[in-house]
């Protein structure tokens, strides 16, 4: 990284390996098309999270959904797309022996079913998937986890605490040559589990659980674009994740969770889930690691460990930010509808050049 020192000793610009985003959701169609830009400008790599409707569960629809992706990019920008195939309690061993086989998927995804949204296909139960698990250990084929317990009688906030012991540990022990990486982490108990365990476990974290804890939800009325799931939690939990994502652990990489949903369907009485970062992502991260003091840990969290961590090389050209203020846009065009971003009308540190 090299950075440009004010007086002040703040840099006033940082220049970063150009980075990629380890957990996004893209969508299709129109929404694909308006919202690929946004990450296209900063990161070069994506792994692209496969809850459309219906599911992209076999190899043969990844490889639509990546031309789809690809058709969608605006002539002249680079991004390369890394697919993901959805788990169901039916997915077969031979399916992941065509994905692993195809080199454009990597990695497959465990939503538990009910835990968030179009996760109606997901597993119901983990064992139920034990014979595609041991093919993707064998293969190597990493697992991407949203790890909550889809369980309405856990209380909503201990979701993830609770998935741990019940299903995280478990999993590890069945099948300990398996990579795995535990999705956005929220507490300071996925933080501690995934430190504390081997080297074949790694986590994604999003800007919006570094930068805000759940009263952002609640901040003088309900505010549906901080709502998230797994959901935002308290302080604690929050300073947990900030020291685990500025330790210069590798087990610790981004990824955004950026997940567009229509304003309509934000602001409504059954508001969707998801908090929309892909335009402004870096900036996003880049305050975060400022008010950590811990800039100097933003390249290798941003540019360095998720490559490492799925064995593929790490980008050859770079992004720089400039330090000055950026207020993020109230809203953006979405299909033909609007889309909040996350922290709209608040003034970020970072802006990208
Ligand atoms: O908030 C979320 N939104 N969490 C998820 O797990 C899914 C995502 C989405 O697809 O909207
Ligand atoms: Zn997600």
């Amino acid at each position: 990284m090299t950075t440009t020192a004010t007086p002040a000793a703040t840099p006033s610009s940082i220049t970063l390996r150009r980075p990629d985003d380890w957990h996004l959701h893209l969508r299709d169609g129109a929404a694909l098309a308006a919202v690929l830009p946004h990450t296209a400008r900063q990161f070069a790599r994506a792994i692209v999270m496969p809850n459309l409707k219906p599911p992209v569960t076999t190899t043969a629809l990844a490889a639509d959904y990546r031309e789809r992706i690809l058709a969608a990019l605006p002539a002249g920008m680079s991004f390369e797309p890394l697919m993901t195939l959805y788990l169901t309690d039916n997915t077969t061993p031979d399916e992941i022996r065509r994905a692993k086989a195809s080199g454009f998927v990597h990695a497959v995804k465990l939503y538990p079913a009910g835990a968030t949204t179009n996760s109606d296909a997901g597993v119901t139960d983990l064992v139920r998937c034990d014979a595609t698990l041991e093919a993707m250990q064998e293969v190597g084929m990493p697992l991407c986890v949203h790890g909550e317990v889809a369980d309405p009688s856990v209380d909503v906030f201990d979701r993830e605490a609770v998935f741990i012991d019940r299903h995280f540990i478990p999993l590890r022990q069945r099948f300990p040559g398996l990579k795995v990486i535990f999705e956005h982490i929220t507490t300071r108990d996925a933080a501690q589990y995934v430190a504390e365990a081997d080297d074949l476990v790694a986590a994604t974290i999003t800007p919006q659980h570094l930068l805000y804890n759940r009263n952002a939800i609640f901040t003088g009325g309900v505010r549906p674009h901080w709502y998230c799931l797994p959901i935002l939690k308290r302080e604690t939990h929050r300073q947990a994740l900030v020291a685990a994502a500025t330790s210069g652990n590798r087990k610790f990489f981004l990824g955004t969770d950026s997940a567009p949903h229509a304003r309509g369907a934000k602001e409504a009485a059954c508001g969707c889930a998801g908090c929309y970062s892909a335009l402004h992502a870096v900036e996003l991260y880049a305050t975060a690691f400022e008010q950590a003091g811990a800039l100097d840990k933003l390249e290798p969290f941003a540019s360095e460990f998720g490559a490492d961590f799925y064995g593929l090389p790490r980008n050859e050209g770079s992004l720089t930010l400039v330090r000055e203020p950026f207020e993020v846009p109230a809203s953006v065009a979405y299909d033909r509808d609007q889309l909040v971003p996350l922290a709209a009308g608040t003034v970020l540190n970072w802006h990208v050049v």
